[in-house]
């Protein structure tokens, strides 16, 4: 998983290794000595193993994710390395791994190559002050941007008030933060969008819509929410729904939502809402009956069989086949062997389908279709073609045809046509005194806003995956796999040259790096970075005022308390 494949551009003075003042390995170190390996990229769960909890993910709750690989068994979250080869000039992050997981997001990869149109949105709840745990998402919309997505980055001041209970005072003050280090890393509000979810009345008309399609029972399977959750709360989750639909409002697109993995049930629940706001669902058959995809798998296999078993292979039809599929060994076919248990369903269905001719077909189901789609559909749809109470089957089009058809008479017609939204999931990093990272503990994580000074002092002072003494260090290597220290290297200090990572990295784990000098190393590099950041806030404050984001609300009302 080593990837040191970057162009190695851009060496300036991170690459010294000044490891003077470096006799004493820190002593904070785990004593264990596990063998930490050399695989460069992050372990999984960072260090962050220690006390941490399973993986229900939770969007308000405190949970860190202990095993990044039950989120793949258990929650359907893709590798990010498998799309990775799709990706042009994929970010830092991405071939390090820091980006791990994702959900579709293969029609954003494909979309930038083509140079088609894409879209990058993500949000921010103004608890706190922002701090390098949100630049990662800050940085991640931004290199969306420059690689040609439309760019869109908000404030979540409606989640902030009512799931979280801040003032609209407290509101306010960290909003205008979060906007200033976004616009210092270098989104482009000229190009971009940022808004606030307050005060965006085309949102909250979305936000309306999609409601219409959630109920409540979803909500408490979803979120946990009982009758004690206030409504406000719940109103959050849908205008949440509609930010992420929002980039797709003037046309559908591809777009991607980067974010923690504790995001995930939203992302979900969105692309769920996204297929039911839908006018027409597009399936796949081969008669008039419905099937589910392990039952079509059975049925293809079937009908390319149909050499077989029917006495007119030009007219195979269902009856014929039930009795093929009944007597078939289903494991030589090419199915998956899943799909076995399916296997009952499609004899019954091919059986009670009898002398109906089986044919391959795309079916489009009326979902939300008013009448008038619905005709217009059956009016654009060539070929072959059968008209039916809810559905309409055609015989001469492709499933994506099918599906191009299907968004462009729904746009015309009134429909949104949405895409599904895609995602990618970052690691969380780990607090640098151990555990989790957290805005709450100010020793534990850095804030874009933090003296510089102040920064230097708090990398000083980090836990490392150092040993005991230095002798053992050079011995035996460090941890860096469970080193917050070289974490603030990957995520953040080395930038955009990999060979400065992998140094640090291989220099570590060989016993040739020592905490203290690595440590001041990071110092200086967290200081200048603070420094510099810094700098360019201000600059942005200019930018401020030509925006029309309005960064003081004019709303009253107590907050309710954090639910
Ligand atoms: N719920 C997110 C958080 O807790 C903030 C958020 C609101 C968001 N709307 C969003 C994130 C849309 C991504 C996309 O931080
Ligand atoms: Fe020590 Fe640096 Fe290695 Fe961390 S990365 S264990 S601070 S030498």
């Amino acid at each position: 998983m080593t990837r040191d494949d970057s162009d190695p551009r851009e060496t300036d003075g991170k690459t010294r290794t000044d490891d003077e003042g470096a006799r004493q390995a820190s002593p904070d170190g785990s004593p264990e000595s596990g063998d930490s390996g050399t695989d460069q990229a992050l372990p999984d769960g960072g260090a962050s193993a220690e006390g941490a909890d399973d993986v229900a993910l939770d969007p308000w709750g405190s949970s860190t994710i202990s095993d990044y690989r039950k989120l793949f068994e258990e929650f359907g979250i893709e590798e990010f390395d498998e799309v990775l080869p799709e990706v042009p000039n994929p970010h830092y992050l991405m071939r390090r791994g820091v980006i791990f997981g994702h959900r579709d997001y293969t029609p954003v990869a494909d979309a930038m190559r083509e140079g088609d149109d894409f879209a990058v949105l993500s949000g921010f709840m103004p608890t706190g002050d922002p701090h390098i745990g949100h630049k990662l998402v800050f940085d991640e919309i931004i290199w969306h941007q420059r690689q040609g997505g439309d760019a869109y980055g908000l404030i979540a001041d409606l989640e902030a008030h009512s799931a979280r209970g801040l003032s609209w005072e407290e509101i306010d003050e960290h909003a205008r933060d979060y906007v200033l280090s976004l616009l210092a890393l270098g989104f482009d509000p000229e190009e971009g969008e940022l808004y606030r979810q307050s005060d965006n009345r085309t949102l909250q008309e979305l936000a309306f819509e999609l409601g219409s399609k959630a109920n409540f029972s979803e909500f408490q399977g979803i979120y946990g929410f009982d009758g004690e959750t206030n409504v406000s709360h719940m109103q959050s989750v849908v205008t949440q729904m509609a930010d992420i639909l929002y980039p797709q409002l003037e046309e559908p697109k591809p777009t991607v939502i980067p974010v923690g993995p504790d995001q995930d049930p939203h992302v979900r629940f969105a692309r769920d809402l996204a297929a039911r706001m839908r006018f027409f669902k597009v399936t796949e058959a081969y008669a008039s009956f419905e099937l589910t995809d392990a039952e079509r798998s059975i049925v293809a296999a079937a009908y390319e069989a149909r050499e077989e078993f029917a006495e007119d292979p030009e007219m195979p039809r269902c009856g014929e086949a039930a009795e093929w599929v009944a007597d078939v060994d289903v494991s030589e076919l090419d199915v998956d062997v899943t799909v076995e248990t399916a296997v009952e369903s499609v004899v019954e269905k091919l059986e009670n389908a009898g002398m109906e001719p089986l044919r391959p077909r795309v079916r489009f189901l009326d979902a939300n279709a008013t009448e008038e789609a619905f005709e217009a559909l059956i009016e654009s749809v060539e070929g072959e073609k059968r008209r039916y109470e809810e559905h309409i089957d055609a015989f001469d089009l492709s499933a994506s045809e099918a599906e191009e058809l299907a968004r462009e008479v729904e746009l015309q017609n009134g429909g949104y046509g949405f895409l599904p939204p895609s995602s990618i999931y970052h690691r969380f990093m780990t607090g640098l005194t151990g555990g989790k990272m957290s805005s709450s503990i100010p020793a534990s994580h850095i804030s874009l806003l933090d003296d510089p000074q102040e920064g230097f002092d708090k990398v000083k002072s980090a836990t490392t995956g150092g040993r005991e003494t230095a002798e053992k260090q050079r011995e035996l290597g460090g941890k860096a796999d469970e080193c917050p220290v070289y974490e603030l290297y990957a995520y953040l200090l080395s930038g955009d040259d990999d060979e400065f990572a992998k140094r640090v990295y291989d220099e570590c784990v060989g016993g040739e790096r020592l905490c203290g000098g690595c440590k001041e190393q990071a110092a200086i590099l967290m200081e200048e970075f603070l420094e510099e950041h810094q700098e360019k806030r201000e600059e942005a404050e200019a930018m401020l005022e030509e925006m029309d984001i309005s960064l003081e609300s004019d709303r009253r009302g107590v907050a309710p308390g954090d639910d």
